[in-house]
């Protein structure tokens, strides 16, 4: 994941939160950023919207590795986007779940993978790498001192995993995984409570885009910047109740995170 820029701007967008509501715009020259602060709007527009928000705006710099415009994070929405980001999905993150594909949809695949050239996989695989460490490193470690400090939560988890996985030595299997829901609430509370990442990477928006919030409607002009601040929506004190808390029931049954779910790709399926 790329640097994530404004997280010192953080503290002023709480404060034209709660002066603007949910959504506002701030111009950086001329250049119209619009920021978005809550869970509802962020899902109505990067999920049930995102042909139009899934777009990356082109990076301003050229000062590191990461720029070229076949990494996944700053690839416009397209053929391009797709192919780097199933070859994830496929071939890395979900390699149990790979994605099927019939014979033309393989022709496709290599046509545009012969396309990239040696800069384009150095750039995609220090793109992968830098994605992928340092936001889970921060979780586990955010984990582990959680459990750390609530004892009677790493009981409840040690529980769950011997009652699955029993005294066996080696790897734990994704179905034994399923079996384990509280493993699952702790990993998302602490995602909740303390985000690695406090923004998302920034959105561009391809065309003019009407968006309703507070019972106003709001234009989106076609190439605006959305940002999405994650801690304000992990921290909504209307959706979570005593948001401060570290409490993984949340995400059980009965707790008010029950229907969240990690949907590994959304951009993809909603082509
Ligand atoms: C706890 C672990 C992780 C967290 C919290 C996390 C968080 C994020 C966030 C917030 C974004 C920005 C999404 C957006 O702007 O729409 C992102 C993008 C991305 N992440 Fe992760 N990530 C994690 C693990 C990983 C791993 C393990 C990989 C690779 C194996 C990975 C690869 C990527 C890539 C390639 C993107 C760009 C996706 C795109 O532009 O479509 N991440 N991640």
């Amino acid at each position: 994941m790329a640097h994530l820029p404004f997280s010192h701007l953080e503290p002023t967008l709480h404060h034209l939160r709660a002066k603007y509501g949910p959504i506002f715009t701030l111009y950086v020259g001329s250049r119209p950023v619009v920021f978005i602060m809550d869970g509802d709007l962020a899902h109505r527009s990067l999920m049930q919207r995102s042909e139009i928000f899934a777009d990356r705006p082109r990076p301003l710099a050229t000062s590191d590795l990461n720029t070229n415009l076949h990494s996944i994070n700053n690839t416009s929405y397209g053929s391009v986007w797709r192919l780097l980001r199933r070859n994830l999905v496929s071939g890395v993150v979900n390699t149990c779940k790979a994605i099927p594909v019939d014979g033309v949809a393989v022709d496709y695949y290599y046509k545009i993978l012969r396309e990239l050239n040696e800069e384009d996989i150095v750039s995609f695989c220090s793109e992968f790498l830098d994605a992928s460490i340092w936001p889970a490193c921060a979780a586990l470690e955010w984990i582990m001192a959680r459990l750390v400090k609530h004892q009677d939560i790493q009981q409840k988890l040690k529980k769950e995993i011997r009652s699955v996985v029993g005294d066996k030595k080696g790897l734990v299997d994704v179905e034994e995984l399923q079996r384990m829901p509280y493993l699952k609430a702790v990993i998302f509370e602490a995602l909740r409570r303390h985000s690695p990442a406090h923004f998302l990477i920034p959105h561009r928006v391809k065309e003019d885009v009407m968006i309703m919030a507070d019972h106003h409607e709001y234009l989106i002009p076609k190439g605006a910047v959305v940002n999405y601040l994650v801690t304000s929506v992990g921290l909504d004190a209307s959706v979570w109740e005593e948001p401060l808390e570290f409490r993984p029931k949340r995400f059980m049954p009965g707790g008010e995170g029950e229907e969240v779910d990690v949907n590994c790709g959304k951009r993809e399926r909603s082509r």
